[in-house]
């Protein structure tokens, strides 16, 4: 049974892999031997350098913004040139505004939500993953054409892919209406998005070998003020929010074999949230 979790020798391309949890992926890969190739608009040399040394696999970092059609070119080029193989794809870079701790408590709220933050985070969370599809999807299809090589695509959505934020989580005391912080609607909008990009992507590339699922994960306790973790652990039926890495069972699980006959799918990790 191990064996349906092995990724000996599989390149998996993550980005926003100098992020919180894009290392998370990237350590679960690494375990079962992948290679991962950590994408990030920000240097990531010593966490793939930290990776290679723990796990003994080739990980390498590469700078790229996912956001721009010749930087993905330059990173698909940078990867197969390297490794002559692309084997996994997580899309999970995005603007993740930390509401909670805002000190700017007007931008977010709808009425006053500024276009360009709009596009920026629409052009990070949305357009980067179908860049990152569109481009590095493409070489796997060849790939499967001329090999038979399988690949994979893992989208990272958000419990709030599939609910709405409950903003009252967000709440400060001593705020007047109009100053309240709320859960910017890019957040829901690039997230719902995603998930319709999978079940697009799973149903097109369905016999060209490539698969494609997503998860949509609810929130990481990484020391947020106690009363927002209160807040949020009350609307969670288990009470509490999740651990860094209690996804990357689910990443595994995703982008091995163990998943050889799931597409188009929606994974919902979120300690019961969106059962109530
Ligand atoms: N942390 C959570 O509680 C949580 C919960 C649910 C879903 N998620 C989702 O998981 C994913 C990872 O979250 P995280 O907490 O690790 O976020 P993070 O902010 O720590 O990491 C995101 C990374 O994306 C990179 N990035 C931003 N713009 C980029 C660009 N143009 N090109 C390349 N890289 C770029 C950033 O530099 C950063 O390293 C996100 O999609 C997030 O929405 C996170």
């Amino acid at each position: 049974m191990t064996e349906l979790f092995n990724l000996a020798g599989r390149v998996a391309v993550i980005t926003g892999g100098a992020g919180l949890l894009g290392m998370k992926h990237a350590e679960a890969i690494a375990a079962q031997g992948g290679t991962p190739v950590l994408v990030d608009i920000v240097p990531a040399s010593a966490k793939a350098r930290e990776l290679a040394d723990r796990y003994h696999v080739p990980a390498f970092a590469c700078q790229a913004n996912i956001a721009d059609p010749q930087s993905v070119r330059g990173l698909l080029d940078a990867v197969t040139g390297r490794f002559q193989r692309l084997d996994i794809l997580i899309n999970n870079a995005a603007n993740n505004p930390k509401m909670e701790n805002s000190a700017d408590v007007n931008f977010s709220r709808f009425e006053n939500f500024p276009l360009e933050q709009w596009h920026a985070d629409i052009a990070v969370g949305l357009t980067g993953a179908h860049l990152c599809s569109q481009i590095l999807g493409a070489y796997m299809a060849q790939q499967f054409r001329e090999c038979g090589r399988r690949g994979v695509i893992l989208n990272i959505a958000s419990d709030l892919a599939v609910i709405a934020p409950d903003q009252r989580i967000y709440r400060q005391p001593d705020l007047p209406e109009h100053l309240q912080p709320v859960k910017p609607v890019t957040y829901s909008v690039v997230k719902s998005a995603l998930v319709g990009l999978t079940r697009y992507l799973a149903t097109y590339w369905a016999d060209s070998g490539i698969r494609v699922n997503a998860i949509s994960p609810g929130g990481v306790y990484n020391g947020q003020p106690e009363d927002f973790v209160q807040k949020l652990a009350n609307l969670i039926p288990m009470g509490r929010m999740a651990d860094v890495d209690e996804y990357q069972g689910a990443v595994l699980f995703l982008v091995s074999d163990a998943s050889s006959y799931m597409t188009g799918h929606n994974l919902v990790i979120d300690g019961g949230r969106t059962a109530w």
